[in-house]
């Protein structure tokens, strides 16, 4: 098993440029996804307090270091500040509860989840709503006051690195314009059917890396969705290079410049999703893959589309 290749980040830290996602990762699967990722040599792990899931992740990274797998330093562990932890003196409060969730002494990357931000009703009120169910949102929170509350995580040594989630270039600039420390990561949606170059080129040029989440689509087998899983041109390259389409979907993310976090909990996927190494599609291949972009989107969250925040109402 070789390494998985890593990207430096603008401060100097090195991320493996693959991850495992862990959302909607049954509660109690988990903990035996990340043992088994480990095992299959990831070493970059995406979590979040909205997921409800960072204890099982330290659990498993806990585990395989009294295994002597690894050690704390090889691991690169992501996590998210969720937003009805936006105001500035609430930020620290929420980083110490993942910390101790993952009861770990440090976070990697704590990334802001999402733009628009969410009154603290309580820790576990994620989505409050009013009476018609609409989405309560707090627009007089600046987001840049929430980054700068990040800022001060890193200089207290609570996390190494700090970045943005789901944030359009207006948003990046607002932050860079305010920022101390930059953003290292952006971590978006981004897929064959949502390409996001401009995305990538937009924030390359900043030194900011971006981060692929829903990298596969989600696939339904049933529905034989989405199409870039199932269709046939796919189907063919990995037949040339013996790997699934999935392995050919993030091989295409990889070469175009971002960092894919494929979720599963099913062992035999886990390994096929990190044997992505020792083939590269050609320009031809890559075209094939660009063809596929309908700019379709999953996380449209559609409800939040009234906060000021909402970060998809401008091109990218
Ligand atoms: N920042 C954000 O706002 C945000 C939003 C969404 C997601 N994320 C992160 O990104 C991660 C990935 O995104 P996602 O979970 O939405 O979608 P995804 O990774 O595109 O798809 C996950 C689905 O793909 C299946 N799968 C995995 N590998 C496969 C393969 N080789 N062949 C066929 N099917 C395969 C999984 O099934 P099994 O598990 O059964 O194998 C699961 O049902 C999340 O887990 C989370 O960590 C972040």
């Amino acid at each position: 098993m070789s390494s998985v290749p890593t990207v430096k980040l603008n401060n100097g830290y090195e991320i493996p440029v693959l991850g495992l996602g862990t959302y909607k990762a049954l509660g109690g699967e988990v903990e035996k996804a990340v043992k088994d990722a480990i095992d299959a040599n990831y070493r970059h792990i995406d979590t979040a307090y909205l997921y409800g899931n960072e204890a099982e992740v330290g659990n498993a990274v806990r585990a395989k270091i009294a295994e002597k797998i690894i050690k704390r330093e090889d691991m690169f562990i992501v996590t998210k500040l969720w937003s009805n932890f936006h105001e500035p003196d609430k930020v620290e409060y929420a980083c110490r509860l993942s910390l101790k969730n993952l009861n770990l002494d440090y976070i990697d990357l704590y990334l802001i989840h999402w733009p628009f931000s969410f009154p603290h009703i309580s820790d576990n009120d994620s989505w409050p709503v009013d009476g018609n169910g609409v989405a309560i949102v707090n627009d007089d929170i600046d987001i840049l006051d929430t980054y700068k509350a990040m800022e001060r995580l890193v200089d207290q040594g609570l996390v190494r690195s700090i970045g943005l989630s789901n944030f359009n270039s207006e948003q990046i600039t607002h932050i860079l314009n305010g920022c101390k420390i930059k953003p290292v990561i952006n971590q978006v949606e981004f897929s064959p059917s949502l390409n996001q170059r401009k995305l990538i080129e937009f924030c390359k040029e900043r030194g900011i890396a971006v981060s692929a989440f829903t990298p596969l689509g989600r696939p339904n087998p049933q529905l034989k969705t989405p199409a870039f899983i199932y269709d046939d041109s796919v189907i063919e390259i990995g037949r040339k290079y013996n790997k699934t389409s999935a392995q050919v979907v993030l091989r295409y993310l990889i070469q175009c410049g971002s960092i894919p976090i494929p979720k599963s909990q099913t062992k035999e996927r886990i390994q096929q999703n990190i044997d992505v190494f020792d083939f590269e599609l050609n320009s031809d291949e890559m075209s094939v893959l660009d063809q596929f972009n309908t700019g379709h989107r999953i996380a449209l969250l559609p409800a939040l589309k009234h906060s000021k925040y909402y970060p998809f109402n401008i091109e990218f």
